[in-house]
């Protein structure tokens, strides 16, 4: 059966306690999106980070806000959208992680990993009413499974990274 044009969509509370169900969901979404496991894992994957930015930075865990997902199934590719209710933010001032001084630092990788794990993430900040990032998954993705390294199967010649 087709799963072409299905949507799921999510409101969550602004709670950390809600996250091991918002990656469930975003699993169960990517494998009726026909992605294989590696991808599944890179989307939860995303969508964990985008989610905890929403709710924290956004949100700042506010109790009266609400965060919601939006997860759209089409015939090549799947698209999630993640809106929170915070006051916005300017994706090109965030720090590049792999710059020196920040390499030691513990926090700041977050949206460096879902720009890795997607691909097409655009964040669209509404100043006074919140952000809303949209990610897209390509059902032929050109991001390579990273996980595994030398014990997986490598089709032709691997490049070192
Ligand atoms: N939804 C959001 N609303 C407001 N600011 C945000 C949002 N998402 C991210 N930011 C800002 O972008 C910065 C970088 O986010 P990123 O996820 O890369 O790192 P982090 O959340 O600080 O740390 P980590 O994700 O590694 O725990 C955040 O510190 C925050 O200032
Ligand atoms: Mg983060």
């Amino acid at each position: 059966m087709s799963r072409e044009g299905s949507v799921v969509e999510l409101s969550l509370e602004s709670s950390l306690d809600k996250m091991e169900m918002v990656e469930e969901v975003a699993r169960r979404v990517s494998g009726m999106a026909g992605f294989d496991e590696e991808s599944e894992f890179q989307i939860e994957m995303a969508v964990h980070e985008t989610v905890i930015n929403a709710i924290s930075h956004g949100n700042k865990q506010d109790p009266r806000k609400n965060v919601w997902l939006r997860f759209q199934i089409f015939g090549d590719r799947l698209e999630i959208r993640v809106r929170d209710e915070g006051r916005g933010f300017d994706v090109a001032s965030v720090p590049d992680p792999l710059a020196e001084q920040n390499l030691l630092s513990v926090s700041g990788r977050g949206i460096f990993l879902i720009q890795k794990f997607m691909d097409e993430v655009r964040v669209v900040s509404h100043p006074g009413s919140g952000t809303e990032v949209i990610m897209i998954k390509r059902l032929n993705s050109k991001v390579r499974p990273r996980r595994g390294g030398r014990d997986r199967e490598h089709e032709g010649h691997s490049t070192s990274s």
